[in-house]
């Protein structure tokens, strides 16, 4: 069986093929977030399938492809349509595309997720910056042998989430005239919501709002010492006292709403990356 270490080289080695430039950013597109992907001057679209031991986007929402070239100036790699642990990926599997990213060149990994606000202060297609989260999955993909060559044993957590990608994000948001919160992220593994019970629980150990995505990808980041910013967008309100069933193709619509500010914010943090470097 093939190590992590050669999969990770022969899907960087199959991008380099159709793609000559050396992204300095990685960028998770959650849900909503089509809009951003149009933005990037495109150089090179390799679907997933094309990418050796990439797994393969089930969720419909999802485009499943890898952007590749600038936006606003800084040669990104983006992630169009992610991997999920519900969907019945491995934790391996959804965060296999992090490791190929970083050996393409990335040194910062900006990560994106459609979450339920618990926090009162929060509204529908409200944006939060994430400054911490709570891993409530069940899983870890850190778990097994370490290979040393890819990160430490025991990775460190004390700033999961850079604190001048957070400050520059708040600015920015700002300027915009965006509403952005900061926070902390549960994940879960989904695929259901919470019930009442449970979304009081979460609020209760300090988390702001709630999503099935991104921890994976962020323990993996930091395990490969990447910098992550992390942005989480309310597509419903998780209040347990007056909580409504959950409509999913409003969660779609929200997000597309969320995402359009997004779509303003990011770029205007990469043009001003190089402050934080
Ligand atoms: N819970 C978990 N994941 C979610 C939610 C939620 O309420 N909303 C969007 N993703």
């Amino acid at each position: 069986m093939l190590g992590l270490a050669t999969k990770i080289g022969e899907a960087a080695a199959a991008v380099r093929e159709k793609w000559g430039g050396i992204p300095r950013v990685g960028l998770i597109l959650g849900t909503g977030l089509g809009g951003l992907a149009e933005q990037i001057e495109q150089e090179a679209v390799i679907r997933y399938e094309e990418i050796p031991h990439f797994p393969h986007s089930t969720v419909e929402s999802h485009a499943g492809q890898l952007v590749c070239g600038t936006l606003s100036g800084v040669p990104i790699v983006a992630m169009e349509g992610r991997f999920h642990f519900y969907e019945g990926y491995s934790m391996q599997q959804v965060t296999f595309p992090v490791r190929v990213m970083k050996a393409l060149g990335i040194d910062t990994l900006i990560v994106t997720n459609a979450a339920g606000g618990m926090n009162p202060q929060q509204q529908l297609a409200d944006l939060m910056i994430i400054e911490d989260h709570i891993n409530l999955m069940g899983d870890n993909p850190l778990r097994g042998v370490n290979d040393d060559s890819l990160g430490p044993r025991f990775p460190d957590m004390c700033e999961p989430y850079d604190r001048r990608l957070i400050s520059l994000a708040s600015q920015s948001a700002l300027e915009l005239g965006i509403r952005a919160h900061t926070g902390v992220f549960v994940a879960v593994a989904g695929p259901n919501l919470e019930t009442r019970a449970e979304y009081r629980m979460l609020r209760g150990m300090g988390a702001d709002v709630v999503g099935m995505s991104t921890v994976p990808e962020v323990l993996v980041a930091k395990h490969a010492s990447l910098r992550v910013l992390g942005f989480s967008i309310v597509t419903d309100l998780c209040l347990p006292d007056a909580l409504e069933p959950v409509d999913i193709a409003k969660i779609l619509k929200v997000a597309a709403e969320g995402g359009e500010k997004l779509a303003r914010l990011i770029p205007h943090v990469l043009a001003r990356l190089g402050e934080t470097a």
